[in-house]
């Protein structure tokens, strides 16, 4: 089966090589000529585990290249993926479709024998069907069916995540599409991966509802760390006690600074919009992206708190990236709370294993070779992204390299018993802080 990628960001890299490992014929296709010239030459522009040694093999195995010409790829290909970006409009939070529907303009050229375009970006309900009437406005002799396919990988183990997915949904009410949606995820089929078919809006809505239900689900567990900071609970133990109710499930229940990255804060937003506009109010998603929004500018204020006085004082920044193992920057908890310790004062010095050279376009701050550099001469330690990294530090030489022994672990990565015997002042989210023991 041959395949077309249109989009070589995130989504269309991680789904194009790995469904060229599947065994399809796969061209990914992007605009951005630099890109394209790099990934020829084997460079990974994103930080993904995995992702290098996926697109290696196939690249060798002939299965899988890189292009910029959709014009000579689109007639070739059996399914045509758009895995373009659909950016949150500035101002009103609309999904950006501009993208999508000049891909789709272009795709109509080209069509050639039946096709199945298939809408991989996450797009607002409706979508898939707006492709079709691009595409049949521009080629009303072209056989083709637009279907919807939304993805449900996370960064950082996005391609464990297409390799065994918890399930694919396919959004298409034709037979004919249908049979194609098949053999392209033939190999999964062998695994018994559950594979929903349902009408495209069902499907677009699909991934918006996945998406909002996990943010919920965060910031229902970060208002409970709220709770138990005042009437000294442990939210740990509450997150595994009310996450060993089957209906309820112990993942997405850990406290931290509030969620960010690409999906969560875009999609609800989106979701809201569609919402409005539909006349269905969505009040639990509206809570969830006031209530998420508040807390990462209430996590300066945290930070300040265990400070005391922030003016002038330094403060070692441990992880910057949204979460682990991504050097994904976009919309992490460190861009509100950065910028808030800076304008109280604050002196930072900050240590990522990957995203540093996201963060230097965001942030003015001290960049650091290592944690332990980054802790040299600093009042104070903020653990900001759990990089696996951080969970085993060398106590005993971060005491002696700081001004103060003071950390502020907004992931809760250490115990509170054991910061207190390594002689720290211990500050974490939602368990009682401690003070060092001698
Ligand atoms: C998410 C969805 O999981 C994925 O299915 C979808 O396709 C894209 O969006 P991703 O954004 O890569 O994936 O990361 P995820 O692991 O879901 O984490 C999102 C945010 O929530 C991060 O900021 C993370 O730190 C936060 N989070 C996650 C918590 O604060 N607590 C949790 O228990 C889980």
């Amino acid at each position: 089966m041959r395949i077309a990628m249109i989009g070589t960001g995130y989504v269309g890299l991680v789904s194009g090589a790995c469904l060229s490992e599947f065994g399809h014929e796969v061209i990914c296709v992007d605009k951005d000529s630099a890109k394209i010239a790099a990934l020829n030459k084997g460079q990974i522009p994103i930080f993904e585990p995995g992702l290098e040694d996926v697109v290696a093999t196939n690249v060798k195995a002939k299965r899988l290249a890189f292009s910029q010409d959709l014009e000579s790829a689109v007639p070739k290909a059996d399914a045509i993926f758009i895995a373009v970006g659909t950016p949150s409009r500035r101002g009103d939070g609309h999904a950006d479709l501009s993208y999508v529907f000049a891909a789709a303009e272009e795709i109509a050229r080209g069509l050639d024998g039946y096709t199945v375009v298939v809408t991989k970006s996450t797009v607002p309900v409706g979508t898939s069907r707006k492709v079709e009437e691009i595409l049949r406005q521009a080629r009303p002799d072209a056989e083709f069916d637009v279907a919807s396919n939304p993805e449900f990988l996370r960064e950082g183990s996005a391609i464990e995540d297409f390799r065994r997915p918890d399930r694919v949904v396919v959004g298409t009410e034709s037979d004919r599409a249908k049979a194609v949606m098949k053999e392209v995820y033939r190999p999964l089929y062998l695994n018994e991966t559950p594979i929903l078919f349902t009408s495209r809006e069902t499907s677009e809505l699909i991934k918006y509802a996945a998406n909002a239900f996990l943010a919920t689900k965060i910031t229902f567990i970060n208002e409970i760390a709220d709770i138990c900071e005042k009437v000294n609970a442990d939210v740990q133990d509450v997150a595994r006690a009310i996450g060993l109710d089957g209906r309820i499930g112990g993942k997405f229940l850990h406290a931290g600074p509030g969620f960010g990255g690409s999906c969560f804060p875009k999609d609800t937003l989106a979701l809201l919009k569609t919402s409005q506009q539909v006349g269905a109010p969505a009040r639990i998603v509206d809570a969830v992206v006031a209530v998420n929004d508040a807390r990462k500018a209430r996590m300066a204020e945290k930070i300040a708190a265990a400070l005391g006085e922030v003016q002038g004082k330094c403060i070692a920044v441990l992880g910057l990236t949204f979460k682990p193992n991504t050097d994904d920057m976009r919309d992490a908890p460190s861009l509100t709370i950065l910028p808030a310790l800076q304008a109280k004062g604050a002196q930072i010095r900050a240590y990522d294993p990957e995203g540093m050279d996201e963060a230097r376009k965001h942030l003015d701050i001290t960049f650091c070779k290592d944690a332990y550099q980054a802790v040299s001469g600093a009042d104070a330690i903020v653990i900001l992204t759990e990089w696996n990294e951080f969970r085993a530090l060398d106590l005993n030489r971060i005491k002696a390299l700081m001004k103060a022994p003071v950390m502020i672990d907004l992931r809760n990565i250490y115990r509170p018993a054991q910061m207190a015997d390594a002689g720290f002042t211990y500050v974490s989210v939602g368990r009682r802080s401690v003070s060092p023991k001698h």
